[in-house]
């Protein structure tokens, strides 16, 4: 880890994996900076009583269409940014579940999405492990009093971890689509905190691309209808 962070985007201010401490990401004060937080619990239930779902892993559907964790900008000169994340949270899931530095996980910046530096957006990841109770509050208060529900947050939904028979479950999940590095920030917290085994992960993943493929077959086979309606 170095020691000093002097400006986005240049060599040595960055771990040698992209990564920024979370002190080093704070000193770019030109950055735009967004915290997001995988919650999650143990959970003893099963689905149809034989599929154990072991845990309860919090994301949502967002406003454009793609499945991340709840969370959103925060501006470190107004709040800490485990404050600005509660604040968040209780705007999406309508309960401000109190975030702390210990829950922190991973800074990184974005993929550059535009030339200009002075804008580049810092990733703040965080994990936070409840109680199933607690869990079920968050979710019962996502559909009834979140203000963004509907809005910005189109649902909350929870991570299939098993694997069914004719292979339902987490694979078919990863396939989906995810915005920026949810996905990666899913798989990476799910062997980081041993939810799932490496192997089953593997398996999961390695199918995930089949059905990728699959979904592009289907996307066509789409596309083929309204192309026939647009005759008319
Ligand atoms: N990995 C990478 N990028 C992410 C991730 C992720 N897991 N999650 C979100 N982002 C990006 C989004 O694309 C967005 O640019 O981080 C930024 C902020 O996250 P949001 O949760 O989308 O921000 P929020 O504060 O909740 O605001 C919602 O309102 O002003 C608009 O377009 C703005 O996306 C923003 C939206
Ligand atoms: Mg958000």
């Amino acid at each position: 880890m170095r020691q000093h962070f002097s400006y986005p985007g240049k060599d040595n201010c960055q771990m040698a994996s992209g990564q920024l401490s979370r002190a080093e990401a704070l000193e770019c004060s030109r950055c735009r900076h967004a915290c997001h937080v995988m919650l999650y619990c143990d959970t003893k239930s099963q689905l149809f009583g034989r599929f154990p779902i072991r845990h309860i892993i919090l994301m949502q559907m967002r406003f454009d269409g793609l499945l991340g964790f709840p969370g959103g900008l925060v501006n470190p000169s107004e709040e800490t940014l485990e404050a600005g994340l509660s604040r968040e949270l209780l705007e999406e899931l309508g309960v401000a579940v109190p975030i702390s530095v210990e829950d922190h996980v991973d800074s990184r910046f974005a993929p550059a999405s535009s030339p200009s530096r002075s804008s580049r957006l810092i990733l703040h990841f965080y994990v936070k492990k409840m109680e199933e109770e607690q869990i079920r509050e968050v979710e019962r208060a996502a559909v009834s009093t979140a203000t963004d529900y509907g809005q910005e947050v189109l649902g909350t939904v929870r991570v299939p971890l098993y694997t069914m028979k004719a292979g339902g479950g987490l694979a078919p999940f990863l396939s989906h689509s995810f915005i920026g590095s949810a996905r990666s920030q899913l798989v990476d917290s799910l062997l980081r905190f041993n939810l799932v085994t490496p192997e089953d992960l593997h398996k999961a993943l390695a199918h995930s691309l089949k059905i990728h493929t699959q979904n592009a077959e289907d996307l066509h086979g789409a596309l083929a209808l309204t192309e026939a309606r647009k005759r008319f």
